[in-house]
């Protein structure tokens, strides 16, 4: 049907959601989620096992859905990505097997895709004004796995310049939002419950970590003992002041990683500020990047949020630039729930 352009069928199942998306060239012709959150809710958190048998029972509906919803037949397809790390093995076995037997049957170019290196790949994504970032920039990536920041040469020549010593940001929201009783995941609900809270009403603690480095792990200690202690003189404490805890939990949590990104960028001269990863819906993360971007002459690039949580379609895009590269990869290649940038 269509001469030299690439028709990408993407899959991704490195954590909690089972998606497929399928691209032409820089387009996304569909880009399909199967969300487990209903799965690991009665949990407080992903249970891996549970994620690995949903992924068994979703990729094939997802990946049909995907190919109905772009009007592609599979025997159209050029490329076949999938994510090949870093995530939960037994989730990233499922995308990588089912990849792999199709890039097999159908004589297709497999692709392995590094997860993180595709949140903030979603910015080349062609897209109605969208406008797409100039090498080199700095990468910031926030997700529930992950809190990075990179120096981004290339597509696919990033440097670590700094990463969470404990716990990632969207962690840290979950495991506190757990704490007051919220479900999983309960960054989006923390977000919503702060829009009516004083972010100045309670005040929790910055660490000091070297260079570009970040920690978590005390704001999440201090924030437990502190509703602990407050409960012992009202036991209604959290129901009582939700909104106030939530709004200065979560301008503790975005200031943390904001002092690490105006240093990483003043030293690196890097005026470009790509975000990536679920956190990167936060509001609070996106008006105070803002106020900075005003101050610092910087340009910040936020995803459409249809790209900011995990998807297949920021899966596509990387293998489109991989193929521009005439980089590919082949059957031995395995999943890897540690994989390098
Ligand atoms: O990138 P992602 O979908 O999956 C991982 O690779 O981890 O990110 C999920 C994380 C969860 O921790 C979730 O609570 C957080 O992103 N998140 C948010 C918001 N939306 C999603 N955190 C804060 N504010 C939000 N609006
Ligand atoms: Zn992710």
């Amino acid at each position: 049907m269509l001469h030299n352009t690439n028709l990408i069928l993407a899959i991704e199942s490195s954590c909690d959601d089972t998606a497929a998306a399928v691209l032409q060239d820089r387009k996304v012709l569909s880009n399909c989620i199967a969300n487990q959150d209903l799965i690991h809710k009665a949990y407080g958190g992903i249970v891996p096992e549970l994620a690995s048998r949903a992924h068994q029972s979703k990729i094939i509906p997802v990946v049909t859905q995907a190919l109905t919803e772009a009007n592609i037949d599979k025997k159209e397809l050029t490329a076949i990505a999938y994510t090949q790390g870093p995530g939960l093995l037994g989730s990233l076995l499922v995308g990588s097997a089912f990849a792999k037997s199709l890039a097999l049957s159908l004589d297709l170019p497999l692709i392995p895709i590094h997860h993180m290196q595709a949140h903030l790949l979603v910015h080349f994504i062609e897209e109605k004004n969208q406008k797409s970032p100039q090498f080199p920039f700095l990468g910031v990536t926030v997700s529930g796995g992950h809190t990075q920041l990179l120096w981004v040469k290339e597509h696919f020549d990033m440097e670590l310049l700094g990463t969470t010593l404990d716990d990632a940001i969207g962690e840290a929201f979950d495991k506190c939002g757990k704490r007051m009783g919220l479900s999983y995941p309960a960054g989006p609900e923390i977000d919503r419950l702060a829009q009516k809270g004083n972010p100045h009403r309670f005040e929790f603690p910055i660490p000091n970590v070297n260079g570009y480095d970040l920690s978590y792990s005390g704001v999440k200690t201090a924030f437990t003992n502190f509703i602990h202690k407050q409960e012992q003189k009202e036991p209604d404490f959290i129901k009582v002041h939700l909104n106030n805890l939530c709004a200065s939990l979560q301008y503790t949590l975005v200031q943390i990683i904001l002092i690490k990104i105006e240093k990483a960028a003043l030293n690196y001269n890097l005026k470009q500020i790509v975000i990536g990863g679920g956190v990167a819906a936060n509001s609070e993360l996106r008006k105070q990047l803002y106020l900075k971007a005003k101050k610092k002459d910087w340009e910040v690039f936020h995803p459409p949020l249809s790209y900011t949580t995990d998807n297949a379609a920021m899966i596509g895009i990387a293998a489109y630039h991989k193929l521009q590269d005439k980089q590919s990869g082949n059957l031995s290649n395995s999943a890897q729930a540690r994989l390098k940038m």
